[in-house]
């Protein structure tokens, strides 16, 4: 399984709580994109960058760095500071479906333009000092923009091809595309990773079971609602509520402590904490409403007293 790059949400912090909780659960992450934007050379010093920067990644899910960008000069230079990092792989972000970002041509606004995509794809494959991957989504607007841009994929060497079967037009409504999807894979002749909306492990048997030729199934949001899904998916079935809670408990409070160690005001810490309560707190079993009452308190020490008074009152 591979956690999914989600901008303020997938970050470091989270990848080494995660790691530290459930040592080898999930074999590999693709971190939030770092953005390519003309005429900024100042990326190297950039949050996305140091996010990826080997040292603080010690001990946390090996993990892959993602390009955002279209200028082909640009991603190699920026593949030949994260080579000299050590990566040996680089994901590009090809399905972003924010606006800003897609209107010009960026993340999923490129989607519709094979010929944009092939020159890139010319120019910077052989030619960068480390593999590239892609991460795609199936159109921007027409769900059929993929059927133009797989064989550019088959004709350029990559290390796998991420799909998450919406559009870009959809951002998260909707469902993903199971049937093109289906139509999709066996065009494509890379690795394919299926991505999009699983969070049960029924979920991810009803994937697997269907696409035996997949090599790999990425998750995102599934891991902050449910962190223990990896744990189910390796062992083949679901875990017993008291240790599934016991363990999601762990995770959280490890989480906690992380953010409280950060070298951040008390504001930030409290609105970073809100952030993955609004999500993980679903994986113990908390209603809704007392979810909520937490998130309407507004200083660090009452919420932390709040989240931990909590995890002790849990009966396991
Ligand atoms: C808040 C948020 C941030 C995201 N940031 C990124 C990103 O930096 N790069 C990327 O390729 N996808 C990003 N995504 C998309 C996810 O990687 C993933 O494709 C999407 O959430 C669908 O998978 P899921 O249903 O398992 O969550 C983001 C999604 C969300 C909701």
């Amino acid at each position: 399984m591979i956690l999914a790059p989600m901008q303020g949400l997938t970050e470091l912090l989270f990848r080494r709580a995660y790691q530290r909780t459930f040592p080898g659960a999930i074999r590999q992450a693709v971190a939030p994109f770092i953005s390519l934007t003309a005429g900024n050379p100042s990326h190297t010093a950039s949050k996305a960058m140091l996010d990826v920067e080997p040292r603080h990644n010690e001990g946390s899910i090996p993990v892959v760095p993602q390009i955002l960008g279209n200028d082909p000069q640009q991603m190699l230079a920026l593949a030949d500071i994260l080579a000299g990092m050590g990566y040996r792989e680089v994901n590009w972000n090809i399905g972003c479906p924010m606006r800003r970002i897609a209107a010009k041509q960026r993340g999923s606004g490129i989607l519709p333009h094979p010929d944009r995509i092939g020159a890139i794809l010319d120019a910077v494959c052989g030619h960068m000092p480390l593999q590239l991957s892609v991460k795609m989504r199936l159109g921007h607007q027409s769900p059929d923009d993929i059927f133009k841009i797989i064989p550019l994929l088959n004709s350029h060497p990559l290390a796998s091809v991420t799909i998450h079967p919406r559009t870009g037009k959809q951002l998260y409504s909707g469902h993903p595309d199971i049937e093109r999807f289906a139509q999709a894979l066996p065009l494509i002749e890379h690795p394919v990773v299926y991505n999009g909306d699983i969070t049960t492990l029924a979920q991810y048997r009803t994937i697997t079971s269907r696409f035996n030729t997949v090599s790999d199934i990425m998750i995102g949001r599934g891991i902050l609602l449910n962190p223990t899904l990896s744990l189910q998916i390796d062992a083949g079935e679901p875990l017993p509520d008291d240790i599934r809670l016991q363990l999601s408990h762990k995770f959280l409070d490890n989480l906690i402590s992380d953010i409280l160690q950060q070298p951040m005001h008390d504001e930030s810490k409290l609105r970073k904490i809100k952030e993955y309560w609004a999500l993980v707190h679903h994986s113990i079993d908390l209603p809704e409403l007392s979810a909520r009452q937490l998130l309407r308190i507004n200083t660090l020490p009452d919420l932390t007293k709040a989240i931990s008074s909590l995890s002790a009152t849990t009966v396991f």
